[in-house]
């Protein structure tokens, strides 16, 4: 059975124990109301570690106010089925007051990469997640961490810090995975309304439709924009584009003029009514 710990303290102890015994560590971070993405993420993490942990843990410091932290799904009966079915060892499930001091002062800010994407309309999410994540690897001390390419920002953003603060883990990215119809899963997906959903494919839609473009001989970065806001004010009338980005893959930077042949990262973020998603995919060589 999956064990279940919402102290740092217990979890430490358990911890310390099974790595006494020479057992490595996987670890794999999420706000819960588990989807095939995040169990994608727990398979890979099982083949990488001898003790499985997950977290689960809605972190307030990655909202603005204003954001949907209370109206966040949760279920975490369902989460623990899941976890269990994918060979988790044990689970984190900390309240808030667990996890930060009330008079907490310290955080930690990743420049350039958290800027940006995302990093524009959401100015402190970053550093929310970036802070949780140190707390998170202090706490579980992981050998590998696995994060879903789905948040490529934040994949981005996680390598950095790890690399540039000498944070003892391996990150692991994994692929994301999609609904049927090409949808990137997201456990924010339960907030849109039948018309929202069936327009959300768009986004998918357009970086299938610009990478076409770019294994056609497209190579301008205006004309890709151009194309990807094209399909998505046509297939999404109800969308509300937040950004559509053509960026470097590591650095993050825009992709201005011909995009070489090194390749690009095509990154959006649409609002349905209040729901904001986002996509990306890797376009042209590798
Ligand atoms: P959450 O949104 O729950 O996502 C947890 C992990 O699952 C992240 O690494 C995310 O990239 C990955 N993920 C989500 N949807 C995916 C999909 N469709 N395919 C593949 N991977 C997917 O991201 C967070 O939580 C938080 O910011 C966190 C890192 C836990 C810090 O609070």
């Amino acid at each position: 059975m999956v064990e279940v710990y919402n102290t740092i303290a217990g979890l430490r102890q358990v911890l310390k124990q099974r790595r006494q015994q020479g057992a490595s560590v996987s670890f794999v971070p999420t706000m819960g109301f588990l989807h095939d993405g995040h169990l994608s993420l727990m398979r890979l993490a099982r083949e990488r570690g001898d003790v499985l942990v997950a977290s689960i843990f809605v972190n307030p410091t990655q909202f603005a106010p204003g954001e949907d932290l209370e109206a966040y799904p949760r279920d975490l009966e369902r989460d623990l089925a899941l976890c269990q079915s994918v060979g988790v060892d044990i689970v984190f499930t900390p309240e808030p007051s667990q996890m930060y001091h009330p008079k907490a002062s310290t955080t930690v800010t990743v420049a350039k990469v958290s800027q940006g994407l995302c990093g524009t309309s959401r100015p402190t999410h970053f550093q929310g997640v970036a802070t949780v994540v140190t707390k998170l690897f202090n706490i579980v001390q992981p050998d590998v961490a696995v994060f879903g390419q789905k948040d490529y920002q934040q994949l981005a953003v996680i390598r950095r810090m790890v690399r540039d603060l000498d944070i003892p883990v391996e990150i692991v990215g994994g692929a994301i995975v999609r609904e049927a119809d090409g949808l990137a899963m997201s456990s924010r997906n339960v907030y849109l309304s039948e018309t929202h959903r069936a327009q959300a494919t768009a986004l998918v839609g357009a970086l299938r439709s610009t990478s076409a473009q770019v294994d056609g001989g497209q190579r301008s970065a205006e004309a890709l924009l151009e194309h990807a806001r094209g399909f998505i004010g046509r297939h999404a009338p109800a969308g509300r584009i937040d950004y559509v980005e053509l960026v470097d893959p590591l650095e993050l930077t825009p992709v201005v003029g011909d995009m070489g042949h090194g390749g690009a990262v095509m990154a959006l973020a649409v609002f349905f009514g209040q729901t904001r998603l986002i996509d990306n995919m890797h376009l042209g060589a590798p």
